[in-house]
């Protein structure tokens, strides 16, 4: 495993994260997601990123990690980097989404009771709220990392503006940005074009992409058909409709250019994100302890030629 400074700050993060918005809720086999955090582990992952909503059903990812932390891992918490987030629905009436100190505080104190933990290592606010002063988003996060509950916080899913506005704010409060997440990806290139990797590292702010697979898009899963248990196949957040002939060409086109680098497509999509020393970390999904272990294998050739990097870009313009 490589580590890699979190922007301006004391933390080093794995070079890969394991998110557990998928395959770690009740629908999931228990020994199957538990072996798929030992490989983590056991592979040099450290950091372990939830929400309050994820599962199915939400809050069910955090019970089950919560579980599996205590009865496995607890001897290892202090090499170990826990985050969750709360902005999304979570509970009815006003007090359950977006961006309020009452939410906010109200939704940590649930999540550290499903982890059964005294506290996480960041604390997310998972997106903008339009409506919230950005003042009191970010009073909530400043408040939360004084009473113990979290050592540093993060936000997410923030446009370039508003983040560098939030990160001034939190400077002013004397609880500095650890990092950002966003999302992105070969297919999903918002970063770039809003300038984001450059105002993190103006500000000292880590960077850790979510979805860097794309959902699996940017992997041999979908190669040859829609395989039965793929995220497709559950039609929630991934469709089957997002699999058009144009973007299957284009899988195919990347995959060709991976097998010339040894590499499989996932391996490659990883190292194009890593290549740029301001990604800190890329935090992926992983259904089983052999997609996670492909996936941290990547790690063996983060380089990329001009050439290649040419090729790539004429597919993904294609
Ligand atoms: N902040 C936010 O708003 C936000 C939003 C979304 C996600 N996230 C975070 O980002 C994390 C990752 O998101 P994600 O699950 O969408 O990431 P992803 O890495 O883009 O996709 C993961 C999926 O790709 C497939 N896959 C993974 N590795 C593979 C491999 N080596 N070979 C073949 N297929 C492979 C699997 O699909 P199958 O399940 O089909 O096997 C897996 O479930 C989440 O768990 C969460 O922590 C944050």
């Amino acid at each position: 495993m490589q580590y890699r400074r979190c922007g301006k700050s004391g933390i080093q993060l794995s070079a890969l994260s394991l998110g557990l918005w998928h395959n770690f809720g009740d629908d999931d086999f228990e020994a199957n997601y538990r072996k798929t955090l030992h490989a983590a582990f056991d592979s040099g992952i450290t950091h372990f990123d939830l929400a309050n909503n994820y599962g199915p059903p939400p809050g069910s990812a955090e019970i089950n990690f919560g579980k599996i932390l205590h009865e496995d891992f607890l001897s290892h918490r202090d090499e170990m980097i826990i985050s969750t987030k709360a902005g999304y629905y979570m509970w009815p009436g006003p007090y359950g989404e977006w961006g309020s100190k009452k939410y906010l505080v109200s939704s940590l104190d649930q999540s550290l009771k499903r982890m059964r933990l005294d506290y996480v290592d960041i604390f997310y606010h998972h997106r903008p709220d339009p409506d919230t002063p950005l003042e009191e988003t970010m009073a909530a996060l400043d408040l939360i990392v004084r009473q113990g509950k979290a050592l540093y916080v993060g936000i997410s899913n923030y446009k370039s503006e508003d983040a560098a506005k939030a990160f001034a704010i939190l400077k002013s409060l004397g609880t500095p940005c650890l990092i950002h997440q966003p999302k992105y990806s070969m297919f999903e290139r918002w970063v770039e074009d809003d300038k984001l990797l450059d105002v993190l590292e103006k500000n000292g702010v880590g960077c850790i992409p979510f979805s860097p697979l794309a959902q699996g898009l940017l992997t041999n899963r979908y190669l040859n058909g829609i395989p039965e248990g793929s995220r497709a196949t559950k039609g929630v957040f991934l469709k089957q409709e997002q699999l058009t002939e144009t973007v299957l060409n284009k899988i195919k086109a990347l995959n060709a250019i991976a097998v010339e680098r040894n590499q499989t497509l996932a391996q490659m999509a990883l190292a194009w994100l890593l290549k740029d020393n301001r990604v800190t970390s890329v935090l992926i999904g992983a259904s089983s302890s052999a997609q996670l272990l492909d996936s941290v294998a990547c790690l063996k050739n983060l380089e990329f030629n001009k050439e290649e990097l040419e090729k790539i870009e004429g597919v993904l313009k294609s």
